[in-house]
């Protein structure tokens, strides 16, 4: 026996995603927002997506740029992504008003994020509507991640790996056990 929810909470029931912050830059504007609705979408070439609110300010410099940053952070980092996430680029200049620290970009000209543990810098392929949002989807151009807790896979548990995993709303879970099936 189950009991029937909302239509417009159904995608909670998904694997809830690792909260991250996404860079955008064009001009001389800069952006931070933060996203949960994130997803690989292909192997070959390497493919990720993001999926914005039309209204965003992120929306227009991603659109304008053709290119944005996945930044990782994690628990240390939750003010922040609060902050990134209820603020618009509109009224508030973000890195300033975090005090988190651009460092510039490898291979596009958008800045990923210093204290973040990991980034990737993505060229956008593809921009499809979807409702009211886009899904960017961009080719991973260049990927770097703190030492010490990625070996192919996230090394959970260690310190560093305490990423925000988004249930909805103000509500996260930080990952807990993992287990392995095999020797896959
Ligand atoms: C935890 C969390 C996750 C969010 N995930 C998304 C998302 O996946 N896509 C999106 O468009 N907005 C998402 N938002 C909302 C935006 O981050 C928020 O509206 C932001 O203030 C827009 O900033 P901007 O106008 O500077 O682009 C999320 C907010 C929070 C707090």
């Amino acid at each position: 026996m189950k009991i029937p929810v909302n239509n417009d909470l159904a995608y909670r029931f998904l694997t809830p995603g690792c909260t991250v912050l996404v860079t955008s830059a064009w001009d001389e504007a800069v952006d931070i927002l933060t996203v949960s609705w994130q997803t690989p979408v292909s192997k070959e070439p390497p493919l990720l997506a993001v999926s914005v609110a039309r209204g965003h300010y992120s929306h227009g410099l991603i659109e304008k740029s053709g290119a944005f940053v996945i930044n990782v952070p994690t628990e240390d980092l939750l003010t922040e992504v609060m902050f990134c996430g209820t603020r618009s680029g509109r009224e508030v200049d973000k890195f300033p008003g975090t005090k988190l620290t651009p460092e510039a970009g490898l291979k596009i000209d958008v800045p990923h994020i210093k204290e973040c543990v990991a980034f990737v810098e993505c060229r956008t392929v593809q921009a499809v509507g979807a409702g009211d949002h886009t899904l960017f989807i961009g080719e991973v151009l260049k990927a770097e991640v703190a030492r010490g807790i990625f070996d192919g896979t996230w090394k959970m548990g260690e310190a560093g790996t305490e990423f925000l995993m988004h249930l909805g709303g103000p509500h996260f879970f930080l990952p807990g056990r993992t287990i392995r099936y095999g020797k896959g």
